[in-house]
């Protein structure tokens, strides 16, 4: 059987950790296949929260497998935190969950250089979540990164290299710092690493496949974020689209089946980087306050503003998105008027196609809708939807040639209609 994904569609945060599990009942496996704990993926269910960061959002539900890919940054520190904390509420995971030799490992001087690059930056910086994403995935692609299956094998000899190769950069960088608690934890996350299944997982998803067995693959960050497609520089260090699925867990192009694209029904952003929807007034600031929109990792404000078609049909595009699925659209029920980006205005020209930058010369130009101005919480069938809302979601099916199968109107995993 092809294997589904689920992705971002925007700048991240669009609800994929709500939907994965929404559609768990439906798969045998759940796979991660890119970022790290720079992913805040959030589950409500029975009155529970909670966050996600490098385990995938399977977990909950029954005895399904759990995969964290090749294409992952594994940080064996927070993995642990994040591992321990689920088995204190009862969610056991050494059994269920399999984890890729070919995982590349998050060193603590990552988390350093992060820092470090961040602050060399200055006004410049990306604003990322410090978690050391992007010097891990340089590591990786210079070839001189550590695996998750190194710590099998002389691992205290390959530590030691890379610790002195980073002190090297930090010290050229004059960048004062400290790693001997960090160094602490993160060995002992090193150890605790060894209880799970480490795995060829590329051998085991294409097995999966081989049987018949169903696998949803949950992507991390959002399209806006990819590495080579995003809002360059002010991305994350991975491919966050479609294809991020095949590198990252050795899934052959032609076995891909269904890919779903989340979308909010408005659109946020964390960190720096350009933004032409955003919203400085009171209508951003109420979509922040009930939208809830403050990192599940780092607690900072998200920016918020109009959904804008321009990027997401390009991202629809990017992805070869099947279906859509649109959330928190009960955000915007307050809203007498709902605004979309259709196209740009760049230097008094009206351009559609996504622009090769977002700079401050770009303007979008607004189509308007008028407000459902209801509450829709409780709506749990389409037809039930009020008109203003249909037409909202119909302009969208329209714009990008692609059916949204499912609406997400509140945080609870029983708050979803599908179609
Ligand atoms: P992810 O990183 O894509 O998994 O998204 P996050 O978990 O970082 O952010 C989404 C936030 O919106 C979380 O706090 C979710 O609980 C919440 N959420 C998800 N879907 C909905 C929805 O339809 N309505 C509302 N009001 N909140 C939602
Ligand atoms: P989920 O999976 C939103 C943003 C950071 C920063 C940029 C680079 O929860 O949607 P990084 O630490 O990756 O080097 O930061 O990317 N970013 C996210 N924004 N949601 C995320 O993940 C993000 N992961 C990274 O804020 O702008
Ligand atoms: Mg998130």
């Amino acid at each position: 059987m092809k294997a589904d994904v689920v992705l971002g569609l925007q700048w991240g945060d669009e609800g994929k950790g709500k939907v994965v599990d929404v559609l768990t009942p439906k798969y045998d496996t759940i796979a991660r296949f890119q970022g790290g704990p720079n992913a805040g993926h959030t589950l409500e269910f029975n009155n529970e929260k909670y966050i996600l960061r490098s385990i995938p959002s399977g977990i909950f539900q029954g005895d399904k497998i759990n995969i964290i890919g090749n294409g992952v940054v594994l940080d064996p520190a927070l993995f642990k935190a994040e591992a321990e904390s689920l088995a204190k509420s009862g969610h056991d995971l050494t059994k269920r969950l399999y984890i890729s030799k070919k995982a590349h490992l998050i060193l603590p001087t990552h988390r350093i250089l992060d820092a470090a690059y961040e602050a060399a930056k200055g006004d410049a910086k990306v604003g990322t979540t410090g978690k050391g994403i992007g010097p891990t995935y340089t590591d990786k692609v210079s070839r001189n990164g550590l695996r998750v299956g190194d710590i099998l094998c002389d691992f205290e000899n390959k530590y030691a290299a890379a610790k002195a190769r980073h002190a090297k950069v930090l010290s050229d960088m004059k960048f004062d710092y400290d790693v001997t608690e960090l160094e602490k934890e993160w060995m002992q996350g090193i150890e605790y690493l060894k209880k799970f299944n480490l795995i060829d997982s590329e051998i085991l998803v294409n097995d999966l496949i081989k049987n018949n067995k169903s696998i949803l693959c949950e992507g991390a960050q959002g399209t806006m974020l990819d590495i080579d497609f995003g809002s360059y520089p002010f991305v994350t260090s991975s491919n966050t689209v479609c294809a991020g699925a095949c590198t990252g867990l050795g899934i052959a192009p032609n076995k891909i089946g269904e890919v779903y694209g989340i979308f909010k029904a408005y659109c946020t952003r964390v960190g720096s980087g350009p933004f032409p929807t955003e919203l400085f007034d009171e209508v951003g600031d109420s979509l922040r306050v009930i939208g809830h929109e403050f990192g599940s990792v780092t607690g900072r404000k998200r920016r918020c503003g109009w959904i804008d078609m321009v990027a997401l049909k390009y991202s629809v595009m990017i992805n070869g998105v099947t279906s859509l699925i649109m959330m928190k659209a009960d955000v915007m029920n307050h809203l007498e008027t709902v605004k979309a980006a259709v196209a740009y205005e760049i230097d008094g020209e009206t351009v559609t196609d996504f622009p090769y930058e977002l700079n401050g010369s770009v303007k979008p130009v607004y189509k308007e809708f008028k407000g459902w101005n209801c509450n829709i919480n409780d709506i749990r069938k389409y037809d039930e939807f009020p008109v203003e809302f249909k037409e909202y979601v119909e302009f969208i099916e329209k714009e990008t040639g692609v059916p949204v199968k499912i609406i997400s109107v509140g945080p609870d995993r029983d708050e979803t209609i599908i179609r």
